[in-house]
């Protein structure tokens, strides 16, 4: 006999404002099971897993826990019920601690009914640690970087102890180290029986942590299936609905004139700190340059210091064929021809509350305003041809940016910055929740950007990805370069040696 599934959702219906995304969905799970759940970007993946936390209500179907049926009003409900998710666009406030993002609305009281600082603090460390969360838990969020706040919320999931714990693409914005971080504490939680659903775009994750693969596609379930017997290509054919060839071929062409020179370039924070220490340095026209390394080991940093986003702090020479140029501030970096597309979409990438359009010409009104007026007719064309490009799926451009998939909203922020036409694009997890499909697209367009003689310099956290996409590949290591590998020689094993810090 059957053991009685610890969570069954059926026949989910969901649509939003008349445009259904999701068609009589099931969706089945053990206890002490790793679900992974998987499809194209706007699948409708998030969607499915916010009507199990209680973020939607209004939806049709059932949704069953031990047999017994709820329907959850609101996402504390839902966490009563022990189901606790992590989002995949990160919800900390800004503002508060570590700790106090952890444990916000359910703070330890002391007497009195004031916090409990002492012990919400040490409670906090706690989990943490066992994160390998290296940070004080009383500083504010917004000084943590975007790997680290994402383990905070995965922190935050842990800390309630739930029996149904969601992460939509937890790992996005880790490095390998952190993501095995994280399976770890994955089988820790398996152990107690808790049944995790695990939502990402990465193949080898999938086949690494899921017991099984539940596979979406266009708002239908396509079907579910043990992950250790299927097969890579089965899953991808299920995903995108067509064969498809897995492997990206490069195709840059770099020329030998040097389109942008780094030297000795070096920032520090205000306490004295070094980010990058002489980083040094050169890359030529249409060359495809990776940047690899671990969360912290200043490739974020890098990009940003060359991008002119903290002059004060930085010292060194930026040079873009062979002229010093100012790095004194974006507005000045752009000028000159550099576009930086960072890896926190909804800090400081997009505009919320704006249309998918207007989100793209953002940086690029020079481009659609003629004769000192906005022309509709070429905003829409230029956006038209994009959109089309980068298969963004929106169904009306009017639409507010936050209504579309993360992944789209990704590809909305590439297409922003490429309608700036930059000499030199610095590109930091532009893939970040991407799926498959649309990851190969733009793979596509780096190529045939570079063979435009546009110079691109990519930050990954994915080395199969570096690997197969760049020319050449440099890895930092605390701050400083510690190799820099020709396409030919690089491997996965070379990039971990220089990357892992020295003991
Ligand atoms: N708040 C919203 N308002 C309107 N449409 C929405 C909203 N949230 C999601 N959608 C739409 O629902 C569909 C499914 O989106 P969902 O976020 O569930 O996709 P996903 O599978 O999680 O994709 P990704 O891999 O990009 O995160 C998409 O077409 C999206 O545009
Ligand atoms: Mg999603």
């Amino acid at each position: 006999m059957m053991e009685k599934p610890l969570l069954l959702m059926k026949q989910i219906n969901k649509d939003f404002s008349g445009v259904q995304v999701l068609y009589d969905v099931d969706f089945e799970m053990s206890a002490g099971e790793v679900m992974a759940l998987m499809g194209e970007n706007g699948a409708g993946k998030s969607t499915l897993m916010k009507i199990l936390a209680g973020v939607h209500t209004d939806w049709q179907g059932s949704i069953l826990i031990e047999g017994e049926k709820h329907r959850f009003k609101n996402t504390k409900d839902a966490e009563q019920a022990g189901i606790s998710i992590i989002y995949q666009e990160l919800n900390l406030v800004q503002e508060l601690s570590v700790a106090e993002n952890i444990f916000l609305g359910r703070e330890p009281a002391a007497f009195g009914g004031m916090i409990n600082y002492p012990k919400m603090n040490r409670m906090a460390h706690e989990i943490t640690d066992e994160l390998n969360l290296n940070v004080d838990v009383r500083t504010p969020i917004a000084q943590l970087r975007v790997g680290q706040q994402q383990l905070v919320e995965i922190a935050k999931a842990l800390s309630l102890n739930a029996r149904i714990l969601i992460m939509d693409e937890p790992s996005s914005a880790l490095s390998d180290t952190e993501t095995e971080i994280l399976f770890r504490v994955i089988r820790q939680l398996i152990r107690r029986n808790v049944a995790v659903i695990y939502i990402s775009h990465r193949m080898g994750e999938v086949f690494e942590i899921a017991d099984r693969v539940t596979v979406l596609r266009d708002g239908h379930l396509v079907g579910v299936r043990s992950a250790k017997e299927v097969q890579r290509q089965e899953l991808i054919s299920m995903m995108v609905g067509r064969d498809f060839d897995q492997f990206f071929v490069k195709e840059s062409a770099p020329q030998d004139e040097v389109a942008l020179e780094v030297n000795r370039l070096t920032r520090k924070t205000i306490d004295g700190k070094y980010l990058i220490k002489d980083v040094t340095f050169r890359v030529r026209k249409g060359e495809q340059f990776g940047i690899a390394g671990l969360l912290g080991a200043g490739r974020t940093e890098l990009l940003e210091a060359i991008f002119g986003a903290d002059f004060l702090q930085t010292s060194g020479e930026v040079k873009i064929n062979g002229q010093h140029i100012d790095y004194s501030s974006p507005e000045k970096t752009i000028l000159a021809g550099l576009s930086l597309i960072t890896e926190d979409r909804k800090g400081n990438g997009l505009v919320l509350g704006m249309s998918v359009e207007q989100n793209m010409t953002l940086a690029a009104l020079r481009e659609i305003v003629r004769y000192g007026m906005l022309s509709k007719s070429r905003e829409k064309s230029v956006t038209g041809r994009f959109t089309h490009r980068l298969s963004i799926n929106v169904s009306d451009m009017k639409n507010p940016i936050e209504t579309l998939s993360g992944g789209n909203q990704q590809k909305v922020l590439l297409a922003k910055w490429l309608l700036t036409n930059p000499r030199i694009l610095l590109l930091d997890e532009p893939t970040r929740g991407i799926d498959v499909g649309a990851k190969h697209e733009i793979y596509e367009l780096l190529s045939e950007l570079s063979k435009q003689g546009i110079t691109i310099i990519i930050v990954s956290s994915e080395l199969t990805e570096l690997l197969s996409i760049c020319d050449r590949i440099m890895v930092m290591r605390e701050g400083t370069v510690s190799a820099i590998l020709e396409h030919e020689e690089a491997s996965q094993e070379k990039i971990m040696d220089a990357a892992a810090p020295l003991a």
